[in-house]
């Protein structure tokens, strides 16, 4: 942490002389958050008995709840928080897909916008960036972050809360920590995840949050490694303050305190309320606990008051820093109606236009050729502009969306092509009654674009699925409309990857939308149209089926390496070892070549930095962009090490027949990895580095490290090439 400044000293001051005046029940209403809904008491907001207020997403309520909060003795003001994920009124792609751009400036982008638009209505702080990294689809929040790959995750985490900031939010960094990885991907399931593992792959994204300057966490709700961790001192004290000097403060998730009891940590409230504050757990979800029991908690000796003190100065703290005292109340006149605006639709063009990924395309059947003349649109999310939102829509209205087929029709009324519609089935595509007429529309047009995929309802929090096909009758259909000879493209609307099996043979272009937003329509429609070239890369592995996961590229190797034709290898009997499309797929309309890998420097020494040079040429006749990736492996190490770690990668954008020298950087110090305690060790020897488009790039040499580096109890850190773009 740098050197205090004067303006923090003053902060410091200020907090100390107010926490002097207040009583234990005043410090204790600092920690309290309520929700606005019909269990709201107005009366704890202006007795002081709430410090942080949620669901308030109108400014004329905000500034009532705030005029409240103002009568109170001290007139401390409320922090309103909101889940604001990736938009406000203007909806912007989902974090799953966002990701896909591996654009850290449109990640940026997009959370500015939403920042922009909550905090006009006076929303102050939002329960994101979510920075749980998952390696299992079957947990329906995948699609509230980046994927399956720590160094993706830290680059867009640290993006996003920087992003938020610009816009005018505070962000909680969610959810700390572990819960991306329950058993058998039930949301809320335990977590095991050994220590090193935690510092290696599940903290990093964390860890860019507090550098980039994340105001506060909040805890998770499952329980890790058998401690729940709402009531875990090793995250929230050891790791998050000790180690990285966070300052700012941590809330439970909904009720996470109140979980205790169920977790089986706790025999009642009083003891929840306990364990929470004593494990560095600052801030009470709707669990009307610590207002509850904390003030008889102190006095009869069970928590010291300077714990409470501790926890009530890191809230008056942030509201401080983000100058909530001074600023003025929100004006009960603004309306999201203004939004969204040209430009924040623009944006959101922009960077859904990135997030789309293109799984396969054979015989270029994308995109739709200027000879159609038309064009047949089946499937019921192509008219569905409530799921084009995914989860987590805020004031998103579907009135503002242009839906996938509106995109299309816009689209194609300017090219002179015909758009015929038949949704095919119901969204949750419960029986065929409706495929005539969809058959009647492809047979009667030049080819078919199915919009299929994944309700919002099957996607998000409490969203698990133990099937990941196609839900209902879907896949009937689809293999219905490819027997009709026409050529078919697919586009997949969904938060997660989902099982495919046959369809891969049967529909020759599969197109990947994930939950694209308010301009997903047009955005996909730019792509079908090729009025731009795709450029989405898969920020998680694509399953064939279930039974693969967890599945994800950077894993251990083993003693026994498939091969082909021995059983007794890593396999399985009756599936594929491999994924569909790897980490880091996705195709484009035009096709890029490398050449001349060159590594500028071979022997390499602490705090010198790895470079690798690639010339990326257009060799196709589209205009494109390509993400340019950089992967490691450390391939003899005193623990086993990945096969492949994404280390940098960069996007470029090149005409045709373009091409560019691009050099990716990777410092030596990030080129290691943790042991239990938190010692992170850089190894003396060899490390393997490959270059290329997608996770199976190939090896372009090696490099030799000449000493071993061992920093103690830190993290891995996202490469300045990548953080500076
Ligand atoms: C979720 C959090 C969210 C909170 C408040 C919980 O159920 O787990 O991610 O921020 O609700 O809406």
């Amino acid at each position: 942490m740098a050197a205090p400044s004067r303006a923090q000293d003053d902060i410091e001051q200020k907090v100390n002389d107010l926490l002097g005046k207040m009583t234990l029940e005043e410090k204790v209403g600092q920690l309290n958050m309520v929700s606005n809904g019909p269990l709201l008491r107005w009366d704890d907001l202006s007795s002081g008995r709430a410090g942080a207020v949620l669901n308030f997403n109108n400014a004329q309520d905000i500034a009532r709840a705030q005029a409240a909060a103002r009568q109170s003795r001290l007139k401390i003001p409320l922090l309103f928080g909101l889940d604001i994920l990736h938009g406000f009124r203007t909806q912007f792609p989902l974090p799953l897909g966002e990701a896909a751009a591996f654009n850290p400036r449109l990640s940026r982008l997009a959370s500015e916008w939403a920042a922009r638009e909550a905090s006009y209505i006076g929303v102050q702080w939002t329960f994101a960036p979510m920075a749980d990294l998952s390696r299992d689809s079957r947990w329906g929040r995948i699609v509230e972050g980046f994927g399956e790959d720590p160094y993706l995750g830290s680059v867009l985490t640290a993006a996003r809360v920087e992003g938020f900031r610009k816009g005018g939010l505070a962000t909680a960094t969610k959810h700390f920590a572990g819960y991306g990885a329950p058993q058998g991907g039930r949301d809320y399931d335990t977590t095991y995840i050994p220590r090193a593992e935690m510092y290696d792959t599940y903290l990093p994204p964390f860890r860019a949050a507090v550098e980039a300057g994340s105001e506060s966490f909040m805890a998770a709700f499952n329980a890790l490694n058998g401690v729940p961790s709402t009531a875990n001192p090793w995250l929230q004290t050891e790791v998050l303050r000790r180690q990285w000097g966070f300052d700012g403060f941590i809330t439970s998730d909904w009720a996470g305190i109140k979980e205790l009891i169920g977790h089986g940590v706790a025999a009642d409230g009083a003891e929840a309320a306990r364990k929470a504050i004593l494990a560095g757990v600052d801030m009470d979800m709707m669990g009307d606990l610590y207002i509850r029991h904390l003030p008889d908690e102190v006095r009869a000796g069970r928590v010291p008051e300077s714990v409470v003190d501790e926890a009530a100065r890191r809230v008056l703290r942030t509201k401080m820093r983000l100058g909530l005292f001074d600023r003025p109340d929100a004006d009960p006149t603004h309306v999201d109606s203004v939004f969204p605006s040209p430009e924040a639709r623009a944006a959101a063009r922009d960077v859904a236009r990135e997030t789309l990924v293109l799984l396969q395309n054979r015989n270029d059947v994308l995109p739709i050729p200027a000879t159609a003349r038309s064009v047949a649109v089946v499937g019921p999310l192509a008219d569905a502009p409530q799921d084009q939102f995914g989860p987590h829509g805020a004031r998103g209205h579907a009135q503002d969306t242009v839906s996938i087929l509106e995109g299309i029709r816009r689209r194609a009324a300017g090219a002179g092509l015909q758009v015929r519609y038949a949704p095919g089935c119901d969204l949750f595509c419960r029986s065929q009654d409706r495929l005539p007429e969809a058959l009647e529309a492809a047979r009667a047009s030049d080819m078919v674009i199915a919009v299929f995929g994944e309700p919002v309802d099957l996607s998000g929090e409490a969203a698990s699925r133990a099937h990941m096909v196609l839900n209902g009758h879907q896949a009937e259909i689809l293999k219905a409309l490819a027997a009709t000879g026409k050529p078919v493209a697919l586009v997949i609307v969904g938060g997660r990857p989902l099982e495919l099996g046959k369809l891969t043979d049967l529909i020759p272009a599969i197109l990947m939308a994930w939950y694209p937003g308010s301009e997903g329509g047009t955005a996909v429609a730019d792509i079908l149209f090729g009025d731009v070239s795709p450029s989405g890369k898969l920020p998680v592995s694509w399953p064939r089926t279930v039974g693969q996961l967890p599945l994800y590229y950077n894993r251990l190797p083993t003693g026994r390496p498939t091969l082909e034709h021995n059983r007794f290898t890593l396999k399985y009997v009756d599936e594929a070892i491999t994924p569909l499309y790897p980490f880091g797929w996705g195709l484009s309309y035009t096709r890029f070549t490398y050449t001349d890998p060159a590594i500028l420097k071979q022997r390499l020494r602490a705090g010198e930095v790895l470079e690798v040079a690639v010339t990326v040429t257009n060799a196709g006749a589209r205009a494109g962009q390509e993400v340019v990736q950089l992967y490691t492996r450390d391939p003899i190490a005193s623990r086993s090490r990945p096969l492949r770690e994404l280390k940098a990668f960069e996007k470029i954008a090149l005409a045709p027949g373009e091409a560019k020298r691009v050099i990716l950087r990777v410092p030596v110090d990030s080129l290691g990895f943790h042991q239990d305690d938190g010692t992170y060790r850089v190894e003396e020897g060899a490390i393997q580095v490959f270059v290329g488009g997608n996770s199976l790039a190939e090896q372009v040499g090696e490099v030799s490290i000449l000493e071993t580096i061992i920093r103690p109890g830190s993290g891995q850190r996202a490469s300045a090439s990548t953080l500076a773009q």
